[in-house]
This record gives structure tokens, C-alpha cells and sequence, in this order.
């Protein structure tokens, strides 16, 4: 299978940023922890900041990738355009919504996720290791479609 992994505004900093919250590794640890996990599967990871980039990288990933998982950070809250991008390539490229942390033990504004319902599912609350959970259904759901 050919997963990609994108990650949203300032999850560039995981590791450094509130590591109380999102915990001490990085995204690069996450990247190999997948890939180390997953090594029958191709996985690319990616991150970015931008918005329309992410829009971007959705809409290009019909032709290219099986599945996606995504942690849209706090574009989670706000973007309808990611939302639209998601589910102008679904069921053909199903998505997983993964978060590091609960959102729903945090900030009201943090509960509710605008792109949560063009996903198959959400994952949340298991730091980086949230992420391999994701990966586990994703294939599981890939696996059982086809
Ligand atoms: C996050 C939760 C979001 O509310 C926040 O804006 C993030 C990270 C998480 O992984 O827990 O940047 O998506």
C-alpha cells in the first residue's frame, strides 16, 4: 500500500512544542516509527503549515496513494477547504484523522473537528503512537475493501 502521512500548522515543532500535551518526540521519530512498523508498506510523510498546500497534496493524491492519514492540527477546527478536499477524493482514497492529544479534554474551542466527517475515522488522545494505531486500521480498511 502507498500511505501518506500529512501533518498541519506547527506539528513541525513536535518535540520542542508543549511536550507536557503532545509529548517528546518528534515528527521525524513518528516517521521512522511507521516506517519501521509498516515495512511492506511504501509511507511518506509529510508536513506544512499552509493550508492550500495541504489542500494541494489531497487533491494530487488520488493517483498516487491508497489511503491517507492526517493530523490537520488546528486547521482541524477551521478548515471547510480541507474538509472539501477530503471528501472530493473519498472512498476512492479513505482518510484517518489522528491527534496526539484528547481534544476533548482541552479547550472548547478544540472539540469540535470540521474534517473528522470526511474521514472513516478519528484517532486521539495516544501521542505518537496514534499514528501507528491509524496506520493499523487504515490498511485493515484497505485490505478488507478490496
Ligand atoms: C492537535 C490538536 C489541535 O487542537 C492543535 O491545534 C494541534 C495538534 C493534536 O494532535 O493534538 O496543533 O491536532
Amino acid at each position: 500500500m502507498n500511505i501518506l502521512v500529512l501533518n498541519g500548522p506547527n506539528l513541525n515543532l513536535l518535540g520542542k512544542r508543549e511536550p507536557e500535551i503532545y509529548g517528546t518526540e518528534s515528527l521525524s521519530d513518528i516517521a521512522q516509527l511507521l516506517k519501521e512498523k509498516y515495512p511492506d508498506h511504501h509511507i511518506e510523510c509529510k508536513q506544512s503549515n499552509a493550508e492550500a498546500e495541504l489542500i494541494t497534496w489531497i487533491g494530487n493524491a488520488v493517483s498516487t496513494y491508497d489511503g491517507i492519514i492526517i493530523n490537520p492540527a488546528a486547521l482541524t477546527h477551521t478548515s471547510l477547504g480541507l474538509y472539501d478536499a477530503l471528501k472530493a477524493i473519498s472512498p476512492k482514497v479513505p482518510a484517518i484523522e489522528v491527534h496526539l492529544s484528547n481534544t476533548h479534554q482541552r479547550e472548547e474551542i478544540r472539540h469540535k473537528s470540521l474534517t473528522a466527517a470526511a474521514c472513516i475515522g478519528q484517532i486521539m488522545g495516544f501521542r505518537g503512537y496514534g499514528y501507528v494505531l491509524a496506520m493499523d486500521a487504515l490498511i485493515r480498511h484497505l485490505q478488507s475493501d478490496s
